[in-house]
């Protein structure tokens, strides 16, 4: 799963998972740290000195306000199944309750490890049982047909809520705009989205430079142009739905009272929205 010296696309899933498990309070993610490993924890360092110090809180935060926001509408019955696309190693089954039924769709080598790992954590009594559906797809190949079944089979009628964070970065607005067709084909009236991008502006701090090089020379993708930033407007204008909540990390430091060490320049600053089905 770990290859080569360079960091692979899905390989990142391990740095966001060792990210949260820095600051638990902050994340509320007490399961991250089964994902650390020796490597992983050399490239975080690595970020931390050469791109920003202030990056694994802003993912602490982002877990902390996906998994607020998701509870909040699990206890207005408002959701049943959560649907994560580009899951990666988060482990938002076991932080919620146990009724939830959860499909977690990511690269086949992402899903067939992650299911292999959390199999041996529960065999061990480090995690508890949990209803989830392990689906693997590249959202850059074929695969609306196949996963738009799988999803309705185990979903059927019931509510649900998909998330998409830290993934679109790394596709391109067709494969984007591909992704919101087919949640508008799997979500109902009141079904909501949790998605985080991060906006254009960013290319032009001095922190996006640092994150380039970082990425020039350890991972395989290398050019700013191949990462995708998107504006606030098309969320605002996704059809079927309206946007309900946007925050991003500053807003969030506030909510959950974390305290901001660096200057703005300097934080890669990523946006949160909550959208909401409203016509079909
Ligand atoms: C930075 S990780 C984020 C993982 C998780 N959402 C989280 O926040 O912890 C990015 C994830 O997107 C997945 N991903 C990236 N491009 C993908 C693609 N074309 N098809 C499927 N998954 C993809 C990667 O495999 C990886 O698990």
């Amino acid at each position: 799963m770990l290859g080569g010296n360079n960091i692979e696309i899905h390989e990142t899933a391990f740095v966001t998972s060792t990210f949260r498990a820095t600051d638990v309070k902050l994340s509320r993610d007490h399961f991250a740290y089964l994902w650390n490993n020796p490597k992983t924890e050399k490239w975080v360092e690595e970020y931390l000195t050469k791109v920003s110090s202030e990056e694994s809180f802003t993912h602490c935060l982002r877990n902390r306000y996906f998994l607020e926001k998701i509870n909040e509408h699990v206890s207005e019955n408002r959701i049943e199944v959560l649907i994560n696309f580009g899951a990666g190693f988060s482990m938002y089954p076991f932080l919620l309750d146990q009724n939830i039924t959860h499909i977690e769709i990511d690269k086949p080598e992402i899903v067939e490890y992650k299911k292999m790992k959390i199999e041996q954590w529960q065999k061990e009594a480090l995690l508890p049982k949990r209803n989830i559906h392990f689906v693997g797809v590249d959202f850059s190949k074929e695969y609306k047909e196949g996963l738009l079944a799988t999803i309705n089979s185990v979903k059927g009628i019931k509510k649900c809520f998909i998330l998409i964070e830290g993934v679109l970065f790394f596709l391109d607005r067709e494969e984007t705009d591909g992704l919101f067709q087919l949640f508008n084909l799997v979500q109902d009236t009141g079904d909501i989205i949790g998605s985080a991008s991060f906006q254009d502006e960013i290319k032009e701090s001095l922190v996006f430079k640092k994150l380039m090089s970082f990425f020039g020379d350890n991972i395989s993708k290398a050019s700013a142009s191949e990462y995708q930033t998107i504006p606030n407007e098309y969320y605002r204008n996704i059809e079927n739905y309206s946007l309900i909540d946007h925050q991003d990390y500053f807003s969030l430091s506030k909510t959950y009272y974390h305290k901001i060490e660096l200057e703005k320049e300097l934080i890669l600053n990523e946006n949160f929205y909550m959208l909401q089905k409203v016509g079909s």
